[in-house]
């Protein structure tokens, strides 16, 4: 791709001008589109913005990423060798769950997001990015799993994991993401052999 980060611009150019999800415009600070690196092999996809990140315009800040970014220091990476964004990118109120239109409404721009940056593995962290991709799956069965699906004319993994603001303070969860976010770098590794 010819420049990749004038493509992504363009992405959340044609968001703010088409005025995607108005209702969650109206009460959101920022437009949180993503954060890391745009060559990265790994994009991790959350829920949404909460108080934080929507104050500051960037994805996973707050205590969910703070325990992103020792996860990652574990898994032997820092946030600049990921991209990491969100399927839905206004902050819902009161930090509720995203409704299904909501997570319709950005899937498209998700999409493009993936289209423009090609990661060889997403990561969906909990069920609200992962029903996108695997839908009919139970994140308490597949998480730690890699699955390659077929994604427009190429194949990609996908690996489902817990939501890091789930896990935290659930101490089995905890370790199990923990566990299963070890996995990752082998599971990069095998796809670059
Ligand atoms: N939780 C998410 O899903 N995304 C964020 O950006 C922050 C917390």
């Amino acid at each position: 791709m010819a420049d990749k980060q004038k493509e992504l611009d363009k992405v959340r150019r044609v968001i703010l001008d088409n005025n995607i999800c108005p209702e969650l415009a109206a009460t959101a600070t920022n437009l949180v589109m993503g954060d890391g690196n745009i060559n990265a092999d790994i994009v991790f996809i959350g829920e949404a913005p909460g108080k934080n990140e929507d104050e500051q315009g960037l994805p996973f800040v707050g205590a969910a990423g703070k325990f992103l970014n020792e996860m990652l220091a574990q898994a032997g990476m820092v946030r600049g060798d990921v991209f990491i964004t969100n399927i839905v990118k206004y902050r819902p109120p009161e930090n509720r769950d995203p409704l299904p239109e909501e997570k319709k409404a950005f899937w498209p721009y998700l999409l493009k997001q993936l289209q423009i940056i090609e990661p060889k593995v997403v990561i969906t962290l909990g069920r609200h990015s992962m029903e996108y991709f695997l839908p009919d799956m139970k994140i308490s069965l597949v998480h730690g799993q890699a699955k390659r699906i077929q994604f427009g004319d190429h194949k990609i993994v996908i690996v489902p994991l817990y939501h890091p603001a789930a896990a935290l303070y659930n101490g089995s969860m905890r370790q199990t993401l923990i566990d299963d976010f070890l996995l990752v770098p082998a599971i990069i590794k095998k796809l670059s052999d």
